[in-house]
């Protein structure tokens, strides 16, 4: 059972609302110059909801009417709600990348619930980087908080095709690129891709950080995979303020509930999900801040034991809405077992074991049993090897199996602007065998760790045909991409990785069963080469792009700021 409130507990926000002093006067005096009453706020707990909408920010334009919903929640348990917005990360919109700003987010959530009378917090993401930002924020804040996921888009559909958001964009483009597609369908295909508010209805990031909140213990159960635009997303809302309410009055605080387990719990269910190659990263950075060592190795060891059974793209066929209809998260955790933690609590005071005790698997085709998986072995595997000493990663079950023990000749691209350049001149010589070589779109090279890693396929392939070609980079990709794609090498060329020493023509050998990744060129050639290399110019010199270059870390350590990870405490505000 979850534990009784506690209701004579101090609440933090009593520390503003209730001294008989000037400052208690000031504040008391400004909410009833908003119009409440000491009914409305006295002695009751302060749920804060952080909204993350904004009007480009495309996938949560339903968050206006469901901040109504959560506050309806709040008032039913005799919670005071306050909206309190918080920066937008919309992936579609902002540029140069998001992953830029995800550690503003983090820190403007961590320092928006130290700063104010917040009991609990509501907090209203998504969006990819919305998701694990508000999560860091928390966890390092400390507060109680749960996570309303924004839900994913229904499925899209053109003609007799069901398409899946970015998946299908990728996919046509290239029948466009090499002739198959008329103008007319391409706009067609435009009108209907993006169906309705919410996320990328794909396993993109979005759906995958979403599970990954959820395996945590930080939503209610089965929220990750309701569709957005459902009646019984509205009711989730509702459900997730009262829910907020009772975490305030029990100090249900992410450190009560969050351990080693919980990030096990969310590094398997991101393999059986054949989730986001992305959630490495924030996986790592949300661990760190709750003082959890997380490293790649762990990622290596659960991918190999880990199955994947949701058949969703872009890893498998069905979208979002079949996985919500087939049972949700819920029925997948259920159905991993044992490989799941289920003594691990959440947000709910219940365990993981006990919230999907009940659920049940609707299509055994959409959610695979541990007899029958899409892949025996996990979505994402970590490849190291000379060219990345630090690991890199791989989603296999998105690549092409010709490709998956492949040498050949690299082509490289100095930055993104000479791929754009110089993809498809046939001075580049680019072939079905070559390796395609994207780096200086790391963290700092990027800067911000772009989502460049599905390099193009140049024109003259894919007329001939050609689909995938491996490529290998120091960016990411976007969760709902695929193809023969090595990503987040490290160290990135940026900082002198060996991605920078790689020469046209210089044969690299990529071989997924053995998780290896080799440039194939003497030590005492990339000796030389080391020699010759230096740095460029930082493109940022002033601003929050300069503060990011000085302090953000590699891949594998989750690309945080250093001086944002778990430490000495940050002593809450005085009240004079
Ligand atoms: Fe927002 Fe894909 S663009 S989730
Ligand atoms: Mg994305």
């Amino acid at each position: 059972m979850p534990p009784e409130p506690s209701e004579n507990r101090e609440l933090n926000s009593s520390r503003w609302f209730a001294p008989d002093s000037l400052r208690g006067f000031g504040h008391r005096s400004r909410l009833k110059g908003m119009g409440y009453d000491d009914e409305d706020f006295r002695g009751k707990p302060v749920v804060a909801i952080l909204n993350t909408w904004s009007d480009l920010n495309t996938c949560h334009s339903h968050f206006p009417e469901r901040v109504k919903e959560v506050k309806r929640g709040i008032w039913q348990m005799g919670g005071f709600p306050v909206e309190i917005p918080v920066m937008s990360l919309g992936e579609m919109m902002m540029k140069p990348t998001t992953m830029l700003y995800r550690n503003l987010l983090a820190m403007e959530t961590e320092e928006v619930l130290r700063c104010h009378p917040i009991d609990a917090a509501v907090l209203m993401g998504g969006c990819d980087k919305t998701v694990p930002a508000m999560i860091m924020g928390a966890i390092s804040a400390d507060r109680p908080a749960i996570f309303l996921p924004a839900g994913p888009m229904l499925k899209a559909r053109w003609k007799d095709q069901t398409l899946g958001s970015g998946s299908d964009a990728w996919k046509y483009w290239d029948e466009r690129r090499a002739g198959n597609l008329c103008d007319e369908s391409w706009g067609q295909i435009e009108n209907c891709i993006a169906r309705s508010a919410g996320t990328c209805m794909t396993m993109g990031t979005a759906s995958t950080m979403s599970a990954i909140a959820e395996s945590m213990g930080f939503t209610l159960p089965g929220a990750s995979s309701v569709p957005a635009v459902i009646a019984e997303h509205s009711r989730l809302a509702v459900a997730t303020g009262r829910r907020a309410v009772e975490m305030a009055l029990t100090d249900l605080r992410p450190s009560s509930f969050l351990t080693p387990a919980s990030f096990d719990n969310s590094i398997v269910t991101s393999m059986a999900i054949g989730g986001s190659t992305n959630a490495i990263v924030h996986i790592i950075a949300m661990a760190r801040r709750a003082g959890i060592e997380l490293t790649l190795e762990r990622f290596d060891e659960l991918s190999r034991t880990t199955p994947v059974l949701a058949n969703i793209r872009p890893a498998g066929k069905f979208l979002m809405e079949d996985f919500f209809d087939s049972g949700g998260l819920p029925a997948l955790l259920k159905e991993l077992g044992s490989h799941i933690d289920g003594t691990c609590r959440t947000v709910n005071g219940f365990t993981l074991a006990e919230n999907v005790a009940a659920a049940e698997v609707i299509d055994a085709d959409i959610i695979r049993s541990l007899d029958n998986p899409i892949s025996a072995t996990g979505g994402t595997f970590v490849l190291r090897g000379n060219l990345a000493p630090s690991g890199c990663v791989i989603k296999p079950t998105a690549a092409s199996p010709r490709l998956l023990d492949h040498t050949g000749p690299a082509v490289v691209f100095d930055d993104y602007a000479q791929l754009k350049a110089q993809l498809n001149d046939p001075a580049s010589n680019i072939t079905a065998d070559s390796v395609l070589i994207l780096r200086n779109a790391g963290p700092q090279g990027g800067p911000g760790f772009p989502e460049w890693g599905m390099l193009p396929i140049p024109d003259h392939l894919l007329k001939q045909g050609v689909r995938d070609l491996v490529r290998i980079s120091d960016a990411r990709m976007s969760g709902t991409s695929y193809g023969t794609c090595v990503l987040h090498v490290a160290p990135e060329a940026a900082v002198g990785g060996p991605l920078g020493l790689v020469h046209n023509g210089d044969l690299i050998q990529l071989n997924v069963e053995q998780r290896s990744l080799n440039l194939l060129v003497d030590e005492e050639v990339l000796a030389e080469r080391r020699k010759a290399w230096s740095p460029r110019e930082a493109r940022y010199k002033r601003g929050y792009g300069a503060m990011f270059l000085k302090h953000v870390t590699q891949a594998d350590a989750g690309c945080d700021f250093d001086f944002l990870h778990h430490g000495a405490d940050t002593p809450d505000p005085d009240i004079f």
